[in-house]
Parts: structure tokens; sequence; C-alpha cells
């Protein structure tokens, strides 16, 4: 097997090849390490099939969807996930043939409902059923102690002690560790009546994962991040600096239309000399009238610089192909001694 783990602070992927055929599945990705994945699948020669997630992740983007789309490979998750996107989904006790590779699932509800663990020769991936010293937590939707202490003590545990158990996150830089190991040393795992290990759960009271509602909200619907939304716009456009703008404006360029798609109180308040307004909510409806000409160099402004990266691609996409963005925002021309005046 041809084995890669990506750590992404405490989040862990794995990417898995198959030594013969190089067909190889991807575990658990992060958005974040999109251009490493595939950056070490050529290195190490992997075509990367199935792109599979162990659960439906609280507190992390996954890559699921946009590395399936983008590879045309298959993005695996359990039967019971709620992901509109996934295209192959196993139940428990199915293997799933990648290369020479067979990999079992193992349904082990209680961090989530849709949690599995996945067995792959010496080796399984648990996603946060069990983390090294730890389990997951329960507290999070649909998660369930009790279905917890089933999965681990009446399935995952009674597996070989010898195999290596593989995470979805470990925050202590640690790699791996045993069944065996864990039984022995894991502190969760010393409470093993139902009962003991249900209310140790329910004791956790830990604090919320920070993106909560943004992870459950994309992950479960395959729709995009904030961050996704203005690294996509941003992507389309181009920018213009500071300083070029200041020379711009030192001189009148008759070229530039600077617009300003704040709120009012904020332009009346002071704006860059020259500009004109147009706020982000009214852009798409007063466009034809405010902007006839669409080949005018357009340069949008706004105070922190991602709404109008928005603005920017909209007008873009509205067929404005001058349409730039101001790298950085107003804050900042403010902040570096450039002139504002009031309306
Ligand atoms: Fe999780």
């Amino acid at each position: 097997m041809i084995f890669e783990q990506v750590a992404t602070e405490g989040c862990q992927s794995y990417l898995l090849g198959c030594s013969q055929t190089h067909a190889a599945i991807l575990i658990d990705p992060n958005l974040r390490q999109m251009d490493h994945y595939l950056g070490l699948a050529a290195r190490d020669g992997l075509r990367i099939r199935y792109v599979l997630d162990t659960h439906t992740h609280a507190d992390h983007f996954s890559a699921a969807r946009e590395l399936g789309r983008n590879l045309s490979a298959r993005v695996v998750t359990h039967r019971l996930s709620p992901a509109p996107y996934a295209d192959f989904r196993l139940c428990d006790g199915e293997i799933l043939r990648v290369g020479q590779m067979r990999l079992s699932a193992l349904h082990t509800p209680g961090h989530t409902r849709d949690s599995m663990c996945i067995v792959a020769e010496d080796r399984v991936f648990t996603g946060d059923t069990l983390l090294i010293g730890g389990t997951g937590r329960t507290d999070l939707p649909t998660g369930d102690p009790e279905a917890l202490h089933d999965s681990l003590f009446n399935r995952l545990l009674k597996l070989d002690p010898a195999l290596k158990v593989f995470p979805a996150h470990d925050y202590k830089g640690r790699s791996h560790s045993t069944i065996g190991d864990e039984i022995a040393g894991n502190p969760r795992l010393q409470k093993r009546e139902r009962g003991a290990f249900v209310a140790m759960m329910r004791e956790l009271n830990l604090a919320a994962p920070t993106h909560l509602t943004e992870a459950l909200r994309t992950n479960m619907s395959g729709g995009k991040t904030v961050a996704q939304m203005l690294s996509d716009a941003a992507a389309n456009i181009a920018f213009i600096s500071m300083a070029e703008l200041a020379e711009r404006v030192k001189r009148s360029d008759p070229e530039l239309v600077l617009l300003d798609v704040r709120e009012k109180d904020a332009f009346a308040a002071g704006h860059i000399p020259g500009a004109r307004h147009l706020p982000r909510g009214q852009l798409e409806l007063r466009v034809n009238t405010e902007l006839p000409d669409p080949t005018r160099r357009i340069l949008v402004c706004c105070e922190f610089g991602h709404i109008s990266t928005l603005a920017a691609a909209t007008l873009r996409e509205l067929g404005f192909t001058q349409a730039a963005a101001l790298d950085g925002g107003i804050k900042a021309w403010r902040e570096s001694g450039f002139p504002l005046i009031p309306d």
C-alpha cells in the first residue's frame, strides 16, 4: 500500500494507493489541502478514484465534493450521510475495492449517526469514533453516547488488537496508535460499563467547534464556504493596488470608473476622491443605468476588500470584462494616509 498522512492542524487525512494498480482513495480530505493531496498523488503516481468521508464533519470543511467533481472520483459516505453529493453509499460490512486493496466498512454510530470506520490491511481509519487517547464527542447533531458505547465496545475494540489506528483528528502531532494500545491506555475506554461511559460523555461540556454552523451547512449540503466564495471570485478578477489607485486619483484618470459599493452612510462619511456610489445590494438592479458601457475599466472598492471582490466578480459575469477590485479595502486606504472626502 502506498500511504500518505496529511495533518491540517488537528485534522488528519489519508491517501491510500494500491501499489500494483496505482488506484487510490482519499479519506477525510480537508478543503484547505486540495492542492497538497493532488501534489502527493502526482508524486506517488496515484489516480484518486474515491474520496471518502468517515462521517459528516462539524469542525472543518470537507473537500470531498470539490475533489469528487474535479477528479471525476466517486464520493463515498455511509448510507446515512445527508450529503446529497455522495454517489457511493456504503453499508455496514460492505467492501470497497480500490485496485487490489479491499477496504471494509464498519458502521460505528455515536459521534454522528453516519460514522463509519474503514479497515484496510493492517490498519483502521477510525474517523472520530476512536481517537488516540480519546473518542469523538457525542454532543453535536446526531451524536449519541449510548450508540458510541456500543460501536466501541461491541464492534471496533473487538477487532485485532494489532490493527493500527489512524483517527480523523489528533491535536498532539501523533500519527497513529493501535487498538491494543487504546484498550490499555485510552482514559475514555476505562469506563467500560455502559451507564458510566454515557454519564462521562454527557458531562464533558465541550465548547462548540469554531465553524460549526458553516461546516454543517456546507458538508451536509455541498454548498460553498464563505472563503470559497471569496477565493472563487478573486480567481476571476484583477486587482489594483492602493498605490496605483492613488496615482490615478491624483491625475484624475478619465479612463477609470471608481465604484464604491458600501452603504450610503459610509460613503457620505468619506470616500475616495472621484468615487461613484452604488451599494452592493443594488448593483445588479441599477447596473444598466449606472454603467452603460461594459468596456469601461471599473474599479470596485468597499470597506475591507471582500464585498468589492464579490461585486467585481459579479460585474465580470455581467459582461464588464474590465471590472477589478481595490487590493485592500477603504480601511487600509484610510490607514495608509490616502485622502478621503466627505459627500
Ligand atoms: Fe467529527
